[in-house]
């Protein structure tokens, strides 16, 4: 599969996220953390969620009451129920939905992975965005505007599927087919999904992969948090594309030539 070129990411609005409400995974650190500040900034009301319930009080009290935090383990089905109790009792509606949490794995080939470690991957990275998907629907349909967006990879649709990648790979291709087949079941609606891949950032996961390469040389969380926030915008129109931050271009999905 190749990806192709469609049109730019739409301009920047003035409008801001004033009163909108949003869910960010893997909100404790890297990228997830960077959308939750620059969400609040914009006047969005964001529930902050990871596993770990210390870094996301520590990042509530920095940013204040715009800034919930609501530890989850995003691998039960259970605690995203509750997740989508929560938001509908207290809002009855999701304006932005943002799928980013994701792990690593082993990296290995995929002959020599265990089950626990295929699984792992493959429910953290894809199932889980699925739960949120199945969860969410309904609240992101009673938005005037819902808006959700994947965190994928360059490695799940750019690259030739290297060897040694383990599942990660193969779960943003995943990912990747889910939000398209979504994007396509709300075309009708006010609903849009977009997957986004941010390419190399200055975070934890970027350093488990590239050990030696040194961080200073990349962009960070920061500056990729911006363009996320146009595609959450109720001016945003497209749907079921991917937005390349290495390329800043809104890609399109071709089949096999
Ligand atoms: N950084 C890059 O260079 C890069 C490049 C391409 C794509 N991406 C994608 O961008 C996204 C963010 O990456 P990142 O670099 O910011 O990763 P990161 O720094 O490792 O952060 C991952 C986040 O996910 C959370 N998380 C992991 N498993 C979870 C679970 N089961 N339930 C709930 N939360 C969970 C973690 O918190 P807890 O551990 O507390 O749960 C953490 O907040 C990912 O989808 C990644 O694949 C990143």
């Amino acid at each position: 599969m190749e990806l192709s070129d469609e049109n730019g990411i739409a301009p920047a609005s003035a409008q801001g996220l004033r009163g909108r409400v949003a869910i960010v995974t893997g909100a404790s650190r890297g990228v997830g953390r960077a959308l939750v500040e620059e969400f609040t900034a914009q006047g969005a009301h964001v529930v902050a969620v990871a596993r770990g319930a210390e870094l996301l009080n520590e990042l509530a009290t920095k940013i204040g009451p715009a800034c919930i935090p609501f530890a989850c383990d995003l691998t039960s089905s259970e605690s995203v129920e509750n997740l989508a109790r929560f938001v509908d009792e207290k809002w009855k509606r999701l304006d932005i939905l943002i799928g980013n949490a994701a792990i690593m794995g082993p990296r290995t080939l995929v002959s020599a992975l265990d089950e626990s470690g295929w699984a792992h991957v493959i429910d953290t990275n894809v199932t889980a965005n699925w739960r949120l998907v199945h969860a969410f629907d309904r609240l992101l349909r009673a938005s005037s505007a819902g808006r959700a967006i994947f965190m994928t990879s360059g490695s799940g649709s750019r690259a030739q599927m290297a060897a040694g990648r383990g599942a990660y790979a193969i779960s943003k291709a995943a990912l990747d087919a889910l939000a398209r087949t979504y994007a396509s079941e709300t075309i009708e609606s006010a609903v849009r999904v977009m997957l986004a891949n941010p390419g190399p950032l200055r975070t934890g996961l970027r350093a488990s992969v590239a050990p030696n390469e040194d961080p200073m040389s990349l962009r960070t969380p920061a500056d990729f948090a911006p363009k996320v926030l146009e595609m959450c915008l109720e001016s945003w129109t497209q749907t079921g594309r991917i937005y390349d931050f290495p390329l800043d271009k809104v890609l399109d999905f071709v089949g096999p030539a």
